[in-house]
């Protein structure tokens, strides 16, 4: 089967196509999925782009969507036939975190999707939205999740409440999309007053431009009559941060998600003690909110929103892609 392999230290020029061996049938509790679609995250790239060593000969992406061929003795949860979707913690199925690395993490710790064929415990998948393509699938497992587990599980949004967004990637226009099917009001940001208008058709109630409004709390603070957002999805880190305790609300919620500008540095501690908000960090999430989430994506007629799709063999050309910041949500690549 043809697979997506990275060498140690990986860089994008030695991600290669390479020829391995089929997986076999599944044994009991095991499923065997025929991959057809992958999406790219930020730690992906970290991934492929050597940020994140892994072993020599790791096959990348955490995300992959597919058909069920066969089960193994004892499956009853899946069917051949059944379109699935992975999961990003295969041991995490339900409750409080388990797991605090990437360890078992699919094209980290473990070989990933960048694939035809996988064969894995149950676990590793759960049923993908009806109607979803496997490219719109494969876009659920880290952004569409982390962005669920960010306002619906950890911060508990309601009608009427208000939501920041930072950016327009993966991540941000998920969190936008679920918040304003919450029934939130939101604020977005970006670096592009293009994509800006994209954000506002998309449902954005507010829009900054974070480039010529470097001081962009501030005018979250105008928008929402001086009170702050109920609810920051907080990807930018350390570049974003101070600005993000001074928009949100007195006892609002932050969820710490992203690196993108750094993985380190300086905290307005005391604003945001002042402030009693919530500053939570957290990754991605469990196997059920993964189920939940699915469910509320046939309700609400979310349906994801693709930048552009790659064949899997232009898979470092996708990532190039990710890496100049054009791109409006999510990038996929499909075979
Ligand atoms: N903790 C978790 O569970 C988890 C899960 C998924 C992702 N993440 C992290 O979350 C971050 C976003 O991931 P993603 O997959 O959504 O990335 P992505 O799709 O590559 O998003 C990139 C976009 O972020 C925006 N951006 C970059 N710098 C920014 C800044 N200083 N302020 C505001 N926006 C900025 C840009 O939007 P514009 O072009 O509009 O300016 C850029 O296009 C990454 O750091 C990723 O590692 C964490």
């Amino acid at each position: 089967m043809k697979a997506a392999k990275v060498t140690n230290p990986a860089t994008l020029e030695s991600l290669k196509i390479v020829d391995l061996d089929d997986p076999g049938a599944p044994a009991a509790g095991e499923i065997r999925v025929r991959l057809h679609a992958s999406s790219l995250n930020f730690h992906d790239y970290s991934v492929v782009s050597g940020r994140l060593p892994t072993a020599d000969g790791r096959i990348p992406m955490a995300d992959g969507a597919g058909v069920v061929e066969a089960v193994g003795a004892g499956v009853t949860e899946f069917s051949e036939g059944d379109r699935v979707v992975s999961t990003f913690f295969p041991t995490w199925l339900d409750g409080t975190p388990a797991i605090s690395d990437f360890s078992t993490t699919p094209g980290d710790g473990i070989d990933g999707y960048a694939r035809e064929w996988v064969v894995r415990p149950t676990s590793y998948f759960t049923h993908a939205p009806k109607g979803y393509s496997h490219a719109e699938a494969a876009t659920l497992t880290t952004a569409a999740l982390t962005a669920w587990r960010a306002l619906v599980v950890n911060g508990g949004i309601k009608a009427g409440e208000s939501v920041l967004v930072l950016g327009t990637g993966g991540v941000s226009i998920f969190a936008l999309q679920l918040a304003k099917a919450m029934g939130a009001t939101v604020i977005a940001t970006s670096s592009s007053d293009e994509k800006l208008e994209r954000v506002r058709a998309l449902g954005a109630d507010h829009t900054i431009n974070y480039k010529t409004t470097p001081e962009w709390g501030d005018a979250v603070r105008d928008l929402t009559d001086g009170r702050g957002v109920d609810h920051v999805v907080e990807v930018g880190g350390p570049g974003t941060l101070p600005q993000s305790i001074n928009a949100v609300t007195i006892g609002g919620h932050i969820a710490l998600i992203g690196v993108l500008t750094g993985a380190g540095g300086e905290v307005p501690t005391a604003l945001l003690m002042r402030g009693q908000a919530r500053l939570q960090g957290l990754v991605v999430g469990n196997r059920r909110m993964q189920q939940d989430l699915v469910r509320a994506l046939g309700a609400t007629g979310i349906r994801p929103v693709i930048d552009r799709s790659f064949p899997l063999d232009q898979i470092a050309n996708a990532f190039r892609h990710e890496e100049s910041g054009q791109h409006f949500g999510k990038i996929v690549l499909e075979w």
